[in-house]
């Protein structure tokens, strides 16, 4: 679709002559201007003010209603410790084979790891406390300072709760919230007694008027060495856990803030469970949906490619449970045959039963409760089925150098449709021998410029294959969240999906969460920079990324309106060379547009959304005629994100830096000239009824 015509306007005769007076070559001073993030601006005479002709009686295509959603994985401690609720970091001890990592023992307490006390199969290794030179005075016990710090608030109730059996030891426990110093006690409560099998034990705590604060520690203690019978008392601890009040008080359930933050964005659907988190790095570690659900004590937990351990206590239903909140469509991510240090099932009969994995994925998500995985997601707490339109066969398999994607996905592909013919089936790459429904492609680009050049991308591709899913994308500066560069880069990009929304059909940004408590070094937070949405243990923040995004997916109609422009500004771009080909010259520099901009309308209300992109280091100004429309009214509102600096970023210091501001503005009409700020991202809603 081609509903956009663009007259760019050149270079100037000024450039030109400014690149024979220095002895440049272009593409030196090109290099020069597209090395630097902060320095696009353009270097022309003042050019002629660009116009916008909204034709508003052309309605180009239609807006996917499901081009925003979320897309996620475990990366960065996205969900343990993120957005899943749980602040015990290790709580079944599984996270190290040889020592108990992330706890800490009590007073003069000797703790190990044991495998001879297992609490099931699935918990298969304890932590045995020796409480043998415990006193009144002295209590021993184990400690853990969660992901980066424990949060506390005031007046607020956790739930603590913990499986431990003793020997030659029957006495009571301490539970208690204290700092990490020890020196502050915010809440305690004690188990009474403590039995000889395997039971589990559960306390609340209830904190006082407290200030928040996250340097604090879970310490479970006792004073008591052993019983009358014996000094020499030991005690095992499985799956310790302790819950804060959830988003929905839901049990097992998630993070309020950082849930806000997500349904501000009012996304319509979430891509899980990865990325290369479904894949896992062998196949031994692919998210195995079936080992995620139930009693999250029979769930055995796996290794996360990104290097952390994942108890899986974040499993398949509380993903579903994830998008019930936030009124989203799952777009689910099925295992397909391929992890990441190449290995590969072989399309056949080796792959049936993968294939059979995804076929009962599926059952489970949609089926009611006369079906065997609709009867266990009802056991497991969800009687109603869920909603079910994508379904994504495998992640990135063009890194599959054994080059058995085409007959892999053929195989789920012939499956999945038997089966569910109503299914959309989005295949990763493209492949020859099936149609897929959609191709998912990702975008990672590492500079504002960068993006912006490929804004245009599918303006020109043609409109008889299958539809696009882009599952991942990003302008990848600013660390660990982006800047307002890559918020511009974004907002470039983003309009080019909403002007071909009728082919990009569904759309997320990657990576979506990042815990920021530790950015660098051995047990770092952050295995990915540039992530939409940061937090430490108690606060959260979003990037300049995120409230574009936020103004982008909230102000959006269903009709695509075909806008054409004249005296659009470029700037310079040159391509880098290929990855697989870093020697080659570099084809010479092409002018790209430096203004972006595209327009929807709500065709039940007549609004018409215009957004307006400016990327530069100056206010410019443009004229906005607007044709095929009943009258223009003269008030209308705007919505602007701007800084004052690409490089500017939210943190959890100045998490409100860069914020969008609304207001009311005048002056609208068919034809009316406004200027829009330097680095600045705008929606201006116009009112045609
Ligand atoms: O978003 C981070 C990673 O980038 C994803 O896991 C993967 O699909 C892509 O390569």
């Amino acid at each position: 679709m081609h509903q956009t015509h663009f007259i760019l306007k050149p270079l100037s005769a000024q450039l030109a002559f400014l690149l024979i007076v220095m002895g440049a070559t272009a593409p030196t001073l090109f290099a020069q201007m597209t090395n630097s993030e902060t320095t696009n601006s353009i270097s022309e005479a003042p050019p002629a003010i660009p116009v916008l002709q909204i034709k508003a009686d052309q309605v180009a295509g239609q807006v996917s209603p499901m081009l925003y959603g979320l897309m996620t994985e475990e990366i960065n401690y996205s969900y343990e410790g993120g957005l899943y609720g749980e602040l015990v970091r290790n709580r079944t001890f599984k996270a190290n084979a040889q020592n108990p990592v992330f706890w800490n023992a009590v007073g003069d307490a000797a703790i190990s790891l044991d495998t001879n006390q297992p609490l099931n199969s699935a918990l298969n290794v304890s932590l045995k406390l020796d409480t043998r030179k415990a006193s009144k005075t002295s209590p021993v016990g184990i400690a853990n300072d969660g992901y980066w710090g424990i949060p506390i608030r005031p007046g607020t109730t956790y739930r603590a709760s913990f499986y431990a059996r003793g020997k030659g030891f029957a006495g009571t426990l301490t539970v208690a919230l204290t700092s990490t110093n020890g020196e502050t006690v915010f809440a305690s409560a004690q188990v009474p007694k403590i039995c000889k099998k395997w039971h589990q034990y559960e306390v609340t705590l209830t904190t006082g008027n407290v200030a928040p604060s996250k340097d604090n520690r879970l310490v479970i203690s006792t004073t008591r060495r052993g019983t009358f019978w014996s000094r020499h008392g030991r005690v095992w601890f499985s799956q310790v856990s302790l819950f804060p009040p959830t988003y929905h008080n839901r049990p097992n359930g998630n993070r309020p803030d950082i849930m806000q933050l997500l349904a501000d964005m009012q996304p319509k659907f979430l891509r899980f469970p990865g990325g290369n988190y479904v894949e896992g790095n062998t196949i031994n570690e692919r998210f195995n949906w079936k080992q995620t659900i139930g009693d999250i004590s029979q769930r055995p937990g796996h290794r996360s490619p990104w290097g952390y351990w994942s108890t899986d206590g974040f499993g398949l239903l509380e993903f579903l449970g994830w998008c019930e909140d936030l009124n989203m469509q799952p777009v689910l991510a099925v295992y397909a045959g391929y992890s990441l240090r190449q290995q590969h099932i072989s399309p056949g009969t080796n792959l049936d039963s993968y294939v059979q994995d995804a076929l009962d994925e599926i059952e489970y998500v949609t089926g009611d409760a006369t079906t065997k995985w609709g009867a266990q997601r009802a056991r497991d707490g969800h009687p109603a089925p869920f909603p079910l339109t994508y379904v994504e066969v495998g992640n990135e398999d063009e890194f599959d150098r054994s080059h058995s994607y085409g007959g892999r996905f053929a195989q789920f592909f012939d499956a999945i449709k038997a089966k569910y013919p109503r299914l959309q089936v989005i295949a990763t790459m493209r492949v020859t021998n099936r149609i897929p429904d959609l191709i998912d492609e990702h975008y990672y680009r590492n500079s504002q410029l960068q993006m912006e050049a490929h804004a245009h991308d599918y303006d020109k591709r043609p409109r008889t294959g299958p539809k696009i899913f882009v599952g991942e994308w990003a302008t990848r500066v600013g660390s660990p969240a982006p800047n307002m560069a890559a918020a511009l880069g974004d907002t470039a990009w983003m309009t080019g999906m909403e002007r071909n929304s009728d082919l990009v059909v569904i759309s997320c940004y990657a990576p979506l969460l990042v815990n920021i408590s530790k950015l660098t070094g051995p047990d770092r937070s952050m295995q990915w920079r540039t992530d939409l949405i940061g937090y430490d243990a108690l606060t959260s923040y979003g990037s300049p990324a995120y409230y574009a995004q936020k103004m982008f997916s909230t102000h959006l109609g269903d009709e695509i309106l075909t806008v054409n422009s004249e005296n659009i500004p470029t700037q310079p771009w040159q391509a880098p060379p290929a990855r697989n080909n870093p020697g080659q010259t570099n084809s010479p520099p092409q002018p790209v547009p430096a203004l972006f901009f595209d327009a929807t309308r709500d065709s039940r209300t007549g609004m018409i959304y215009l957004k307006v992109v400016n990327g530069q280091g100056t206010p410019q100004p443009v004229k906005i005629e607007i044709s095929g429309a009943p009258a223009i009214e003269a008030e209308g509102e705007t919505v602007v994100l701007k800084a004052s600096s690409p490089v500017e970023i939210n943190s959890i210091q100045e998490p409100d830096k860069i914020v969008p501001a609304t207001e009311k503005v005048d002056g609208l009409g068919k034809d009316f000239t406004r200027e829009f700020p330097p680095y600045s991202i705008t929606v201006l809603e116009l009112k045609t009824k």
